[in-house]
């Protein structure tokens, strides 16, 4: 009897939950439906694909990455990132997509980035700007790729703001060739060209490096050629950064 009475007073209930099951499955399709109808009449906006053959990202510490990152116009903080593990061994082929980017993001860029999805140096970028009648996916393929420090210094740095004066055919400015392959032995433990006594880059030893001089603030007159100029007009957004990772890798010299 007792039993019974429980069976009673429980059809009520679930008949209850029953009715709110297909309620709540009503609901959900009825949103699916609108969430599909918006995608097929919103803009879905652009997604980009990059593909390369990296090595050096297990060079990076841990407070960097290697990202695919979106950024708006002026900002030095990604919208969004695809950040890569800096356990990744040399010559991996790496396939990174960010979809659904909205009309804010200004370019996508292989950038390290830190923990707040700072850019600190950007090794390659395209601008959204040149692919605004376009929804196809933009392809990076960047081929293979040197992200480690040497690496994205040439590409950030050398290659954007210094191989116009300082590039190879013999017509380097003060005997400096910066270009790809030859910066490095250029530059590290070279005697300077202009400067008596002082080292272009003294290994382990940012502050007393001649590179490191000239490129920050209170460098401006120690050359006949304004260096602290290049660099400003060159990272609006991250000459801090830059500046920083400079004295990092020179830093590593001696690792
Ligand atoms: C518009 C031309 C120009 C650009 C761009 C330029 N430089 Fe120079 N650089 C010079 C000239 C000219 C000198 C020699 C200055 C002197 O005689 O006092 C020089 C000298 C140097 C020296 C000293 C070399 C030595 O032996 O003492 C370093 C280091 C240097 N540049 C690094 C850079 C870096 C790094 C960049 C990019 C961020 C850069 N330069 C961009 C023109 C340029």
């Amino acid at each position: 009897m007792k039993n019974k009475i429980n069976k009673w007073m429980h059809r009520p209930l679930c008949i209850m939950h029953f009715a709110l099951c297909i309620a709540m499955m009503l609901a959900s399709c009825d949103s699916g439906d609108i969430a599909e109808q918006e995608l097929s009449t919103a803009d879905l906006g652009h997604t980009v694909k990059l593909t390369a053959t990296l090595s050096g990202i297990d060079s990076w510490k841990s407070q960097y990455a290697i990202s695919l990152a979106a950024f708006a116009l002026g900002d030095n903080y990604a919208r969004v990132v695809r950040t890569l593990p800096n356990t990744t061994a040399d010559n991996t082929q790496v396939t990174l997509v960010l979809s659904h980017l909205d009309d804010d993001v200004n370019t996508v860029e292989l950038a390290v980035t830190n923990r707040l999805r700072e850019r600190i140096i950007t090794l390659a970028s395209v601008n959204m700007a040149d692919y605004e009648n376009t929804r196809d996916t933009i392809r990076m393929d960047l081929g293979v790729v040197d992200v480690g420090y040497m690496g994205a210094l040439q590409r950030g740095l050398f290659d954007v703001a210094c191989i116009q004066c300082h590039g190879g055919n013999g017509r380097s400015a003060a005997n400096l060739n910066l270009t790809e392959g030859q910066a490095r032995s250029n530059l590290v433990d070279v005697p300077s060209t202009r400067k008596e006594g002082m080292t272009r880059v003294k290994s382990g030893d940012a502050e007393n490096s001649l590179l490191h001089q000239i490129l920050n603030e209170g460098g401006e007159d120690i050359l006949h050629y304004n260096h602290t100029e290049v660099v400003s007009s060159q990272f609006k957004e991250n000459l801090k950064e830059v500046l920083q990772l400079i004295d990092e890798w020179i830093g590593t010299l001696i690792d």
